[in-house]
């Protein structure tokens, strides 16, 4: 029974445990072969409709809006659209210009996040078209959506989500494929995506296998009061969703930044006392990050490395964690998984009320 905390110590544990299994389910009947693209009848739009849109504003909320960031990225890689993501915290206060031609995305495990379901109320009532990718079926944000799909992770119960976002990603990369493909997207490479997205559950699996060797750096990293995430371009929301799930139970201080703006501020913060974990995935921005993760380490500033096979880190001390590489599109959905096992078990280490983190609630109904 997914309520059940089986032979799990948390319910955390156990949500990251199921994601080989849930996602599978969840792509089960949604990827067409012959097509080479993504099913998702929910949405109610026809080929014609999803081709009319000009761009995509993605609204959520802490977690959900770091994994908007993402579907962005894949949007704009897959479909050649604008894409960004916002907090619905803030959309919702800015009297945002709401476009006809603009898909409206709302992005919630709970479907009741009370300022997720306001921006979807604002976009409406000026006229927008918002869809939902939400995981709790007959939710707020559920029903009220024009059309949407369902996330499928089953029931979350630990108040730092893990297998919702990762299903919001890779619901965010099937949406980024069908918007693509009645554009640009050749067969060839929708084939390409898709044909990665089935490989997805066993690359999760691989990287759960690694969980005593993140364990034992998270026991070391636990006793640090404070710490960098840095990631580039399609590895700054996996930075931020770490530094975020990192924060939520571990209490202690974790700040994303992008590699490249390191340099012009926080590179003075550099210290042994202050590690780093470095998002570097092998792909066309590798050198650069590499080069970021040389700066850190001539600054004394200790290093986790995240990053996929036959990565040339040259003379670079530290700690790696390896991860299975997809396609580059793809890469954050499993470049975060490695970062829900380092924050369970640095909170684990530190002895905290994991399932419950102080001050903190699972669904945020209130403004
Ligand atoms: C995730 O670990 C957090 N607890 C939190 O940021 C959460 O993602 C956010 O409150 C949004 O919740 P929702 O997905 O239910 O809308």
């Amino acid at each position: 029974d997914e309520l059940e905390i089986g032979g799990h110590q948390h319910f955390m544990h156990k949500e990251m445990h199921e994601q080989p299994e849930t996602v599978r389910r969840m792509l089960t009947g949604r990827l067409d072969d012959r097509f080479a693209t993504a099913r998702l009848d929910g949405l109610e739009l026809e080929p014609r409709d999803l081709r009319a849109f000009r761009r995509v504003k993605i609204l959520g909320c802490g977690s959900a809006y770091y994994v908007g960031e993402m579907g962005a990225s894949m949007i704009e890689d897959l479909a050649r659209i604008p894409a960004d993501a916002e907090a619905a915290s803030e959309f919702r206060y800015r009297n945002p210009i709401i476009e006809p031609d603009t898909l409206y995305v709302a992005v919630s495990q709970s479907g009741e996040t009370a300022d997720t379901l306001f921006a979807v109320r604002e976009i409406q009532r000026k006229g927008g078209r918002v869809v939902g990718l939400v995981n709790v079926v007959g939710s707020s944000i559920a029903r009220e959506c024009d059309g949407g799909v369902y996330l499928h992770a089953g029931p979350e119960v630990a108040v730092a989500s893990t297998k919702a976002l990762t299903h919001m990603a890779v619901g965010f990369a099937m949406l980024a494929v069908a918007l693509g493909r009645v554009r640009d997207l050749s067969y060839a490479d929708g084939t390409r995506i898709i044909n990665a997205l089935k490989e997805i559950p066993d690359q999760i699996s691989a990287i759960l296998d690694q969980e005593g060797a993140i364990a034992d750096v998270a026991k070391k990293i636990a006793a640090a009061p404070s710490l960098f995430f840095i990631g580039r371009v399609r590895g700054f929301p996996v930075a931020r969703e770490g530094a975020q799930k990192f924060k939520e139970i571990s209490y202690r201080h974790a700040e994303a930044y992008q590699a490249s703006e390191l340099k012009h501020g926080p590179l003075a913060l550099i210290s042994e006392e202050l590690p780093t974990v470095a998002i570097v995935p092998r792909d066309d921005l590798l050198q650069r990050n590499i080069g970021a993760a040389h700066e850190i380490a001539a600054r004394r500033g200790p290093l986790l490395v995240v990053t996929h096979e036959d990565v040339d880190l040259g003379d670079l001390e530290g700690e790696r964690i390896v991860v299975p590489k997809s396609e580059d599109e793809l890469d954050a959905i499993l470049l975060t998984i490695p970062l829900q096992l380092l924050a369970y078990h640095a909170a684990l280490t530190l002895g905290h009320d994991i399932d419950r983190p102080r001050n903190l609630a699972k669904s945020v109904t209130v403004e």
